[in-house]
């Protein structure tokens, strides 16, 4: 059976992050990324979760309280647009993005393809060497499918042009309009 991408993220976040570490989840909506980042990194560690809908910093805080782990997560409700500036430069281990809809929330708010690409090369410049980024695309709403395509092509592009290292892999949706992962892992 396929792996869904969100475990595969999961999976591949883990192999690569530490107790201690700086990682960023872009897209916090229900928590689940976040609470998974926290729990790796311990309180040790730090995480910053992003998210431009009150509704999902609330729960995601609702989430964090639950598990006692709210102490080293920065909440920012604003757009992940604002994650290099708040992360810096080279110190990120893992950043997590999960694009789309919040499920069981608005479905107005969605991720937008210009945002998406510029957080998505912040988060490249944001990670260190042996970092790893992780995309969850969705291709089966409005939208969706040009945001997945133009994330993966400016991906491409930076990688062929060679000013950053980093190796892409790009997922097979299990079937048409089903969702896939895309991974950064930095040089
Ligand atoms: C598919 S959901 C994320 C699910 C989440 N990872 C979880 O574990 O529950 C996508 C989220 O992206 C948020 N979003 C949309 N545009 C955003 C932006 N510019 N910056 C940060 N978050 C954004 C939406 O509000 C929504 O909550």
């Amino acid at each position: 059976m396929n792996e869904r991408p969100t475990a595969a993220a999961h999976r591949v976040v883990k192999e690569a992050v530490r107790a201690g570490d700086l990682v960023v989840d872009a897209t916090a909506g229900n928590g689940h990324d976040t609470l998974f980042l926290a729990e790796l990194v311990g309180k040790s560690g730090r995480v910053l979760a992003f998210d431009v809908q009150q509704a999902a910093i609330r729960a995601t805080r609702e989430r964090l309280e639950a598990a006692g782990a709210e102490s080293w997560v920065d909440l920012y409700e604003e757009s992940h647009g604002m994650l290099l500036e708040r992360a810096g430069r080279g110190a990120v281990a893992a950043v997590m993005f999960n694009l789309g809809y919040l499920p069981g929330g608005d479905h107005e708010v969605i991720t937008e393809v210009g945002e998406s690409c510029k957080a998505v090369v912040q988060g490249l410049f944001a990670l260190k060497p042996g970092g790893v980024m992780t995309i969850v695309c969705y291709t089966g709403h409005p939208g969706g499918e040009e945001e997945a395509g133009a994330v993966v092509m400016g991906l491409e592009e930076i990688r062929d042009v060679g000013t950053v290292e980093f190796d892409l892999e790009v997922g097979e949706p299990a079937k048409e309009k089903a969702p896939f992962l895309v991974v950064v892992r930095k040089g």
